[in-house]
């Protein structure tokens, strides 16, 4: 077949978790705007449901519910909730953290058992079980795709937020294995492994100092927005996709996580 590859989502499902801010609000719109369905879940439902009051403002479909990513069974409710509302799952995009755990992730010797625990559960247990109750409902209409949220720390060794960066690696290694073990029941996973994003998340608990290295050595020179990871998420969601599964995607503007300079 010939002609321009489609990027079109129509009469697709989409989950997103961790949908009502950031970079997870900016993925829930375009997914929309490419016409799919949309249920946003999120901790704070006050900024899910403003993001389900825009998507319908512009003639979109979405629904809302309210989850805890720290808590494995207000995730399986949360694609429960999707599969009963829509009877389908095309498309799980996991993507919430854990912002409660900045201060405490520190270094091996000044962090506790729980708080990587706590990492683990929020950034790979969480995704793993979201993933764990959709694939089944995935499969039953003939396949979907997954993305999953990394980060550069998942490769760099930095010298703090040891749990973190457990939780982010697992999570890339979650990643391989799903596109490995369900591939040929027509289930796609891929991670989007972010650089810098001037999320409200990323302002509060990142020092300027910080942002402003990250910025020098960035290739395009500027750090990221919200917005900036909506592009490859509708990508990877779409058929023009389909030959694309298990890869960890740089969204980070040019610079390789990992390598200094
Ligand atoms: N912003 C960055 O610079 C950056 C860099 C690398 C990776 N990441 C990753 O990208 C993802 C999005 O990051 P972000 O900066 O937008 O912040 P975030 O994860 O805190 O926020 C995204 C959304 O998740 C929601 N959320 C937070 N805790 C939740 C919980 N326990 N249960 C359900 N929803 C919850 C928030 O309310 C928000 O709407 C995270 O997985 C983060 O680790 C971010």
């Amino acid at each position: 077949m010939t002609g321009a590859p489609s990027f079109a989502l129509d009469e697709r499902v989409i989950l997103v978790a961790g949908g009502g801010n950031g970079s997870g609000r900016e993925c829930a719109l375009a997914y929309a705007a490419a016409g799919a369905s949309v249920v946003i879940g999120d901790i704070n439902v006050t900024a899910a449901k403003a993001v389900g009051d825009e998507i319908a403002s512009r003639g979109g479909n979405a629904a809302v519910f309210e989850y805890d990513g720290s808590d494995l069974d207000s995730v399986r409710a949360l694609v429960r909730f999707t599969a009963s509302e829509y009877g389908r799952i095309d498309g799980l995009h996991n993507i919430a953290g854990n912002p409660t755990l900045h201060e405490r992730d520190l270094d091996l010797l000044s962090s506790e058992v729980s708080t990587w625990e706590d990492a683990f559960r929020s950034h790979f247990s969480a995704y793993a079980v979201a993933a764990q109750e959709a694939i089944p409902v995935m499969i039953e209409t003939g396949g979907g795709s997954i993305i999953n949220t990394s980060s550069g720390m998942a490769i760099s060794g930095d010298a703090i937020k040891l749990g973190y960066q457990v939780g982010k690696r697992a999570a890339e290694l979650l990643t391989m294995h799903i596109a490995h073990a369900y591939g040929r029941q027509g289930i796609r996973c891929n991670a989007l492994r972010y650089g810098v994003i001037l999320t409200a998340n990323a302002k509060a608990h990142l020092d300027q100092a910080f942002l402003d290295d990250a910025q020098d050595r960035n290739w395009l020179g500027r750090l990221g927005e919200p917005r900036d990871p909506a592009g490859a998420a509708v990508f990877l969601m779409s058929d023009a996709a389909a030959f694309i599964s298990g890869q960890i995607i740089e969204v980070a503007g040019g610079k390789m996580s990992g390598i200094q300079g």
